[in-house]
């Protein structure tokens, strides 16, 4: 058995042809009609209560901070009304320990803090101002309003509450569940005394289609955001009439006017049950030591957490083959893989390594090697053990890629977008689709190969990236929220 042929074995197990691509189609627009009628279902469909997309002349100072991966993002974003924006930013990183075992007041203490933080470097004069006014008793004059990115799947019931159904992407603080997040994070700046008002919940991917409607207005405004980075997700622009469950959840408001409504897929849980996604040893084993089995199955074949991990599996499984010794010294090979090197650790392989890995068209694979021994210490290996992981990575992007063409052709199909001449537009952002070679290519041939979409259709998409979706986003749905008093819950 070489190396190479093993290789080649199983990236086939990783090939997601025409017809199964056509199969999941059909799949997804079933469970996403499933989702706008009922509640509970695979996919959650959620109503945003977000009802109209921004045009390029909204303007104010809004506060935006973002949760959602390893970082914690606070921004304020000037909004400058011609399709253009300013925004100031801090980042900070989420301890671990905050992310996985704290308590949510621990966790949203912190937030609070570096809010804190944040308005004391950025807009300090306002901050001492409103802590001036306070001492006077005047209370709720110049607040800031935010907008709380949080991407993980809520019960939205008002553009400025909803509750947590589950966490994602490692994430788990089980007392947060069921509670509102916006709550939560008011009674942490209001235990700071912060001059904040938390006026919108945002998912990253409504910001995504928020900003990219405010920074590139066509005719029609963006129809649909999506992300393809530590996870996976999108929204879009739907039909209030086809939400049918709308009509069953009580004590909700928004303005109808506008017909539509932006709905937060979460189709990161597509398909939980796996009748149409396809499934290989790694994906399987994956998901059994991952800390959510049997949820967010389409998320744990796409997106930027998962797919490392999917390679180190492969890779792990060539490496303690006897036959093949994948980073195994011998007789003819000096290579260097240290016990402690992330190759042994779940979790250990950062997808940006795919990236590197795909883009190195050097002849004797100088990038490759460079990931290798930045990323998992493996030094001196030999080209076939490189060109061994070039092909498992091509392979594991390439389906991943493929994938991602499944809910955006389920969507324009179902809500008739590519029925018309006019061009429809698509915000996406995340660190796959930026840095992952080709990406959007192989989105496109997919998408080509759907008959209902075909050449024609495909040709009709725009996708443009979205840069700092979730700051500005969530800014904007925080103006629409701060104007419609009558959209805010009590
Ligand atoms: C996960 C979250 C979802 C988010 C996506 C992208 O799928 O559940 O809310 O939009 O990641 O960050």
């Amino acid at each position: 058995m070489s190396l190479l042929d093993e290789a080649t074995r199983i990236a086939r197990e990783f090939d997601y042809p025409a017809e199964q691509v056509q199969r999941g189609v059909a799949e997804y627009i079933r469970q996403s009609n499933e989702g706008l009628a009922k509640e509970n279902t695979t996919l959650s469909q959620i109503p945003t209560f977000v009802t109209a997309v921004p045009n390029g002349t909204e303007k104010g100072l809004y506060l935006a901070v973002d949760l959602g991966g390893t970082n914690f993002r606070v921004c304020s974003v000037q909004l400058h009304g011609d399709t253009t924006f300013s925004l100031t930013q801090s980042k900070i990183m989420i301890p671990r320990e905050l992310m996985a075992s704290g308590t949510s007041k621990d966790l949203f203490l912190f937030l609070a803090r570096q809010i804190e933080a944040f308005l004391r470097i950025h807009h300090n004069e306002h901050f001492e101002a409103h802590l001036r006014r306070r001492r006077d008793g005047n209370r709720e004059e110049d607040l800031f309003d935010l907008g709380f990115t949080f991407s993980f799947p809520v019960r939205q019931i008002g553009i400025n509450s909803g509750t947590l159904i589950r966490w994602t992407k490692g994430f788990n603080i089980p007392d947060a569940v069921g509670h509102d997040v916006c709550a939560l994070l008011q009674s942490a700046i209001d235990d700071l005394e912060l001059p904040v008002r938390v006026a919108a919940l945002v998912n990253d991917t409504v910001g995504t289609l928020m900003a990219r409607s405010y920074t590139s207005p066509g005719e029609t405004g963006t129809f649909l955001g999506a992300i393809f980075g530590t996870g996976t997700n999108g929204a879009y622009v739907e039909k209030i009439d086809k939400i049918t469950k709308l009509q069953h959840m009580k004590d909700v408001h928004y303005d109808k006017s506008t017909g539509e409504m932006i709905i937060n897929a979460e189709w990161g849980s597509f398909d939980n049950h796996l009748s149409v996604l396809p499934s290989t040893v790694y994906d399987r084993d994956l998901d059994a030591e991952s800390n959510n089995p049997g949820i967010q199955m389409f998320e744990k074949r796409v997106s930027g957490m998962f797919l490392g991990e999917i390679l180190r599996r492969a890779l792990l499984a060539m490496h303690n083959n006897p036959m093949l010794g994948l980073f195994k010294p011998n007789q003819t090979s000096k290579v260097s893989l240290p016990s402690d090197s992330l190759f042994y650790r779940q979790w250990g392989l950062d997808t940006s390594l795919l990236s590197q890995v795909e883009a190195d068209t050097t002849k004797d694979y100088v990038d490759v090697k460079a990931a290798l021994k930045n990323h998992l210490k493996i030094e001196n290996p030999s080209n076939d053990e490189c060109e061994a992981v070039k092909i498992l990575v091509h392979a594991i992007g390439k389906r991943a890629a493929r994938l991602s063409a499944v809910p955006l052709a389920a969507i324009l199909i179902d809500n008739n977008k590519l029925a018309t001449d006019d061009v429809v537009d698509i915000g996406v952002d995340g660190s796959l689709v930026e840095f992952y070679p080709n990406f959007e290519g192989y989105v496109r041939d997919a998408l080509r190969e759907v008959p209902e979409v075909g050449p024609a259709g495909e040709k009709k998409v725009r996708i443009g990236i979205s840069k700092d979706g979730s700051g500005v986003g969530a800014a904007l749905i925080a103006l629409v929220a701060s104007k419609d008093e009558t959209l805010r819950n009590p």
